[in-house]
């Protein structure tokens, strides 16, 4: 921990701008730097004319960084034999550049660390590199992207974030600019190809890229906007941010014909181009085959075709640097057809294979090769089929961020590799989400960090969508892929507050405040998709769960809009899009879905406040399109369209085709209720009285007065009674209590259409006062309106006071539940080099836990109960209907089976010494399918969750000691809940019980 302040420290100190790189860049001078700029002059920049065009465009832009940060533009020319500069900035390629091989052999420099390593590189002072030249800082690239990444990573440090255009993150100046004369290297990256997809591009990348990169036609055969502008936009951020592989839009586009510059210009620029998982053979199907193709797209039938049109594909790519995908699947990403089988896939592989040794000569063993193992691909080739080993197989996760199935031991040796293909952005079922970011950078780490584990590493490619608004997620997924090593369990956190230091030249101690918000950003949307969420999502009765959503969000919007007011005008627009505009408009959601819930409920509890809900929901849906506005008109409309996306109002899986408020309604404000002036509602119940409402009680009528109960470790530690008004006629209401142990918020008030509700705490005055057991009271509201007899309604109040031994340590019953954080174990313990881990800001509610490492048991199982251990000491003093039956649900991450095919997810439970059972909660799935209860509203990645529920008889209540061991690596834990009689429905699961310490 001191560790990581002290190196937080240092960054502030010196101001560079790195996201957990090493750094060699200071704007001060000292003994041991090489300046860049000093006094206001410019170090000169060499380059050769034989060097890559790349390196040479990269080179350019590293000279007008220099000049954003310092305001003085270096100089960058061809090195000739008559220049002697002083103290250059010396850049190349190793094995390219001539004049990088004139220093190596005129310095006997030691390139050994680099030479012949993928995308490595290294800068230093090197002495007397060139005939009068004394010194100089040479930048050299073991190959063309390393060179490229060298330069573009010292900008990064300069002060130039990738996005500075992208998301228009401002430049911090300083006179001069330094580097140590020890420098920066860093070798071959974790993952060899690193990439973004853009996809699900309509409304809004699409629109965008029309009204900016075209002024409204296009010279696309098929109307795209994706031009070589755009493209060169992309490259120049996929490179600063060290991504080398692009898969390009592929709705209604073809990357290859929407403008013939820009399969020659990503190959100049140094980004290796692919096509998605569904477009075989580096051509843009079905759109190129609808323009080129002829006959049907019939592999059986129409082979011959099919054939030419993918060898006019791999010819057009052959000058380039490209990855190939292999297969076929049928138009629009569906299965090919209903009797496409094994046998027929492999002839389509190895027909691609003749294709491409015609095309390449005999050796197509090189050439980079991936075949997705989507959907039903994945159980074809469970079920057998072969692929040639020099192909990489592509692992997909189930578009929503949980990795299907990960190579096992025997997959591992194989020459092709494997690589994971991943989504923050998605169409299709339970739900299109494609609005807002809504993945947690931890659970991407946490599902990556197995793919590295498991060597899934030879190429990695993430759906990004638009691309905004998920800037966040895309860099650290290729960040991670860039340099795996440097981000663990225990610094996963720190990298949002080193980025919020980098983009918003942040303290520290706000940068931390940043990560914070974004934590809890990215948490809300990540438990459920806004895409998801509906007015009772949240529970409107029990725990005070959409009370406190909501009261979250406001809090994290004035966070952020302190933050937001404290920043220049320069820094605004940046934050807007980063972090303020998504906080805001998640915000706004919850506000109008929330709002719409209480005020459905009110209207059926005869509540005259129900009206002003239905207000205030109506005002949020208007500021959600505000908001919109907002984002389209920032920088005089840089981003008009960006957020075109719909989000309220869905009818089915698809995004509806505009935002519909959801349904509302009105109680008539100029009418009073049937039963009186004042409605009395508990907390607990969908009921209200007095008078009839079918929530009171089972037959709807007649039912007895409310009742309320407080145990003494209930987490709100009170009850409350809500006072409304009925209707117009405004009333004053006192409360009192027959018992003195009985502490209210307040006992009068009044009631008024201007003010419709009071709400009542009730609560005990003094614990260790009350006696154990049951404490009864009854509570009398009484109303008096003018011109109206008295109107009473009691309520019952109990206040139980268990009988817990004096030195009891542990969580404690409260409701009739234990609620308990997985990370917050009385005991864990380790068993062979095993044990479970925390990692931070994961999940729904705190944090997860899982085997750590992440193979487990050097991948082998642990048997129930002999694997490393997490206790939970807890208390309870009741059982379900005093049966002696409790019930344990643990929440766990929908996550897939990480190891051998046969060995579904596990773990063990266990109460005291009794036998551990055994919890498979993720189903087994069908081959290529998706295991039962995965899909649909109130499956598995719609909640987010996996609720593993074990039964336990015969329990006596008392101190008991909860035990979850683990059997498969890669379960991960968030929250484990106890129900001795009491749980109630909720999305979240109660908040965390008492703990006595
Ligand atoms: C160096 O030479 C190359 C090749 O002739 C040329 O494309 C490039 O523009 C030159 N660079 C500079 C900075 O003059």
């Amino acid at each position: 921990m001191l560790r990581v302040w002290v190196l937080a420290g240092l960054c502030a100190l010196t101001g560079v701008r790195a996201i957990g790189q090493a750094t060699c860049v200071t704007f001060k001078s000292s003994a041991s730097t090489i300046p860049i700029v000093a006094r206001g002059k410019a170090s000169p920049i060499l380059i050769a004319a034989d060097d890559w065009p790349g390196v040479q465009l990269a080179a350019a832009d590293f000279a007008s960084d220099i000049q954003k940060v310092t305001g003085v533009k270096p100089s960058l020319t061809n090195f000739t034999s008559s220049a002697k500069p002083s103290t250059p900035i010396i850049v190349g390629t190793l094995g390219k550049s001539s004049l990088i091989s004139q220093i190596v052999n005129a310095t006997q420099l030691d390139v050994s660390g680099i030479q012949g390593k993928w995308e490595s590189f290294l800068a230093r002072e090197v002495k007397n590199p060139l005939p009068g030249v004394a010194s100089a800082y040479v930048i050299i690239g073991a190959d063309k992207r390393g060179t490229i990444f060298a330069l573009y990573d010292h900008s990064e440090q300069f002060g130039v974030s990738p996005w500075y255009w992208w998301a228009d993150v401002p430049t911090t100046k300083h006179p001069e600019l330094f580097v140590e004369s020890s420098g920066c290297s860093h070798g071959s990256p974790t993952v060899k190809y690193r990439g973004i997809f853009l996809n699900d591009e309509q409304p809004a990348l699409q629109s965008w890229a029309m009204e900016k990169f075209t002024n409204g036609t296009t010279s696309s055969p098929l109307g795209s906007p994706f031009n070589h502008l755009f493209y060169s936009k992309l490259f120049e951020l996929m490179l600063r941010m060290k991504a080398n592989y692009l898969w390009p839009a592929m709705w209604g586009s073809a990357f290859a014909v929407d403008d013939t510059q820009n399969q020659f210009l990503a190959d100049m620029y140094g980004v290796v181009m692919g096509t998605s998982h569904q477009e075989p053979m580096i051509r843009s199907t079905p759109n190129e085959f609808s323009l080129y193709g002829k006959g049907t797209w019939d592999y059986v039938g129409n082979t011959q075709n099919i054939k030419d049109y993918w060898l006019d594909g791999a010819k057009r790519a052959k000058p380039f640097e490209s990855v190939y995908t292999l297969g076929m699947r049928g138009f629009g990403d569906l299965p090919l057809s209903e009797d496409t089988n094994i046998k027929l896939l492999q002839q389509v592989v190895a027909d691609q294979a003749d294709i491409l040794k015609s095309v390449y000569g005999t050796d197509i063993e090189d050439i980079p090769q991936i075949w997705t193992l989507y959907k039903e691909v994945e159980g074809y080739y469970d079920a057998g089929m072969q692929v040639p080993d020099y192909v990489t197989l592509l692992w997909a996760d189930d578009n929503w961020g949980n990795v299907r199935r990960f190579p096992t031991a025997s997959e591992r040796n194989r020459t092709g590799g494997a690589g994971v293909y991943y989504h923050v952005d998605y169409v299709g079922d339970p739900r299109d989400y494609k609005w807002i970011t809504s993945s947690q950078i931890s659970k991407i780490y946490e599902q990556m960090s197995i793919a590295v584990d498991r060597d899934a590493t030879r190429l990695w490619i993430l759906n990004v969508g638009d691309l905004k608004p998920y800037e966040r997620e895309s860099e650290f997924f290729i960040a991670y892929g860039w340099n795996a090593t440097r981000w663990n369990p225990e610094n996963i956190n720190t990298y949002v507050s080193t980025w919020a230091q980098r983009e918003f030249d942040l303290a520290p101690s706000t940068a931390q405040k940043v990560s914070d918000i974004v934590g809890n950003l990215t948490r809300f949307n990540a438990r459920r998709k806004p895409e998801l969420l509906n007015a009772t999502t949240f529970s409107l009765t029990n725990y005070r769960e959409a009370e406190n959503v909501l009261a979250s969000w406001t809090n994290l919007q004035q966070a952020s809009t302190t933050i937001y007011n404290s920043l220049s005008a320069e820094m605004k627009p940046a934050f807007f899009q980063l972090v303020h505009h998504p906080v805001l408009a998640s915000a706004t959601l919850a506000n109008v879905l929330v709002n719409v819930g209480l005020n459905n409920l009110k209207a059926s509890q005869a509540r005259l406040s129900a009206n002003s809900h239905a207000d205030t929901a109506e005002k949020f849906f208007e500021q959600d399109y505000d908001l919109e506005v907002q984002y389209h008109t920032l920088l005089g409309g840089k981003w008009n369209h960006m957020m075109d996306q719909t989000h309220i109002g869905y009818y089915y899986w698809q995004q509806p085709m505009t935002n519909t408020m959801p349904a509302v309604n009105r109680v008539q404000a100029r009418k009073a209720a049937l039963a009186g002036v004042m409605r009395i509602v508990p907390e607990g119940t969908l009921g209200a009285w007095p008078g009839d409402n079918p929530s009171q009680c089972a037959q709807g009528y007649n039912c007895p007065p409310p009742s309320i109960s407080l145990d003494q470790y209930t987490p709100f530690g009170n009850r409350y009674i809500d006072v409304g008004a009925g209707g117009p006629i405004p009333f004053t209401f006192t409360v009192s209590s027959n018992a003195s142990w009985v502490q209210l918020s307040a006992t009068t008030g009044s009631i008024s259409p201007k003010s419709p509700e009071q709400r009542i705490f009730a609560s005990v005055k003094d614990w260790s006062k009350l006696s154990a057991g049951a404490n009864t009271a009854t509570l009398k509201f009484t109303a008096t309106a003018a011109k109206q007899q008295p109107l009473t309604v009691n309520v019952a109040f109990t206040a139980t006071k268990p009988n817990i031994p004096a030195g009891f340590k542990g969580f404690v019953e409260g409701g009739g539940a234990v609620s308990i954080e997985a990370a917050h174990a009385t005991r864990n313990t380790a068993v062979s080099g095993v044990s479970w881990k925390e990692i931070p800001e994961y999940g729904r509610t705190l944090s997860g836990v899982t085997p750590w490492p992440r193979l487990g048991n050097n991948d082998a199982s642990f048997a129930a109960g002999a694997g490393p251990t997490l206790e939970y000491d807890f208390f309870n003093y009741n059982t379900i209907g005093g049966s002696g039956n409790i019930t344990v649900t643990t929440f766990v991450s929908p996550s897939f089976n990480a190891g051998e095919k046969n060995r579904p997810l596990a773990f063990a439970v266990q109460l005291d010494s009794g036998a551990p059972q055994t919890s498979q909660f993720m189903p087994n799935a069908p081959p290529g399918g998706l295991p039962s209860g995965w899909s649909g509203l109130d499956g598995f990645v719609a909640n987010s969750i996996v609720s593993a529920v074990t039964k336990f008889t015969g329990v006596s209540p008392g101190a008991h000691t909860l035990r979850i061991s683990a059997i498969e690596p890669a379960v991960v834990i968030q929250k484990i809940i106890v129900d001795t009689g009491g749980l109630q429905p909720s999305y979240l699961g109660p908040p965390e019980s008492v703990v006595l310490r």
